[in-house]
């Protein structure tokens, strides 16, 4: 099969630096190069986290762009109180040697879209400013993308910013908006089928075992975030959003989605809200989407595991068939 060609746009954001981990881990995908924008953290952080994920990957050679600071309408509003003033956790790692690149990461979207058309897969796992902001500049040529998978939207599962609303969205309403009326299908990866992704005490203490600089990383990011979930909604473990949406994209099995319309709502106490309309009924059959409603966990975690740590697949499987998905 060939090679997905992604651009990753990301706010990382503790899952969004397991999700670079992933990507950069699976000989499926091809990372043409990560975007990023202001969400869990402001964008010059965020940056440096990307790099300092990318740097754990050991794919040297990927490279990395500063996207939007700003939501287009809205006041930005981070998520440092779940990811952590340096939104990694508060780890403070050293600042990562690498720097990121001068091109705009808008215009690194659409030049790379531009140049391979039908070729390139968008990847959203942040508040969606820089696809939104590429659709207004031209929306031609975004509509050449290969597809668009994200993670964000709820469609019938209880928000994390309001009781309708998903951080992604709710960020930044109008940036997802001009996405859903854009023309270009989405596979809606959301809280629906997120919210069982979770990285149990007993998953994170098998990375913990595995004792490597990689192992350690993961552990340490994840420390903070586990504290919260907590602390905000007695679970015990992490939801681990961010890199299902890779997974679904590595292998589209995992998830069972259904086609819908999806709208969203930019004003008032329900704004960031997915409308999700399944088969379009009130529009006259017309979808704009794919929204996961189902996923086989387990199935995730195989692949998570699998190829993050691939020299220890006999204690990973071992782990796994004891460890309960409900
Ligand atoms: O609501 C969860 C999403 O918002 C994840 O992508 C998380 O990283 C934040 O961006
Ligand atoms: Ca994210």
């Amino acid at each position: 099969m060939a090679k997905e060609r992604l651009i990753m746009d990301v706010d990382p954001g503790i899952d969004d630096s397991l999700a670079i981990l992933l990507a950069l881990k699976s000989p499926e995908i091809i990372v043409e190069g990560i975007t990023v924008v202001s969400g869990n953290v402001e964008l010059h952080q965020a940056t440096k986290n990307a790099m300092k994920a990318v740097d754990m990957s050991g794919a040297w050679e990927t490279k990395v762009y500063k996207g939007m600071a700003l939501p287009l309408v809205k006041e930005y509003i981070d998520a440092t109180d779940t990811h952590g003033t340096d939104g990694i956790g508060e780890n403070y790692f050293p600042v990562p040697s690498r720097t990121h690149e001068e091109e705009h990461a808008v215009d690194f979207i659409l030049n790379t879209v531009r140049n391979n058309p039908g070729e390139v897969t968008l990847l959203a796992l942040g508040p969606l400013t820089n696809i939104a902001a590429a659709i207004e500049k031209d929306v031609e040529t975004m509509r050449k993308v290969k597809k668009l998978v994200l993670m964000g939207g709820t469609a019938r599962h209880q928000g994390n910013c309001s009781a309708v609303a998903e951080y992604n969205f709710w960020v930044d309403p109008h940036a997802a908006e001009i996405l859903f009326s854009s023309g270009i299908e989405v596979t809606m990866v959301g809280l629906d089928v997120t919210h069982k992704i979770v990285l149990t005490p007993n998953l994170r203490e098998l990375i913990n075992q595995f004792n490597n600089e990689l192992s350690r990383y993961i552990f340490n990011i994840t420390q903070f975030y586990v504290d919260f979930h907590w602390q905000q909604e007695r679970t015990l473990g992490c939801v681990i959003n961010d890199p299902l949406a890779v997974a679904i994209l590595v292998n589209p099995s995992l998830a069972q989605t259904r086609d819908a319309h999806v709208d969203i709502v930019t004003e008032g106490k329900a704004e960031g809200q997915s409308l999700v309309d399944f088969g379009g009924v009130w529009t006259d059959g017309k979808t704009n989407a794919k929204v996961c409603m189902d996923v086989d966990a387990r199935k995730f975690f195989e692949l998570f595991l699998g190829r993050l740590f691939p020299e220890h697949a006999d204690d990973i499987e071992l782990v796994l068939e004891k460890q309960c998905f409900k």
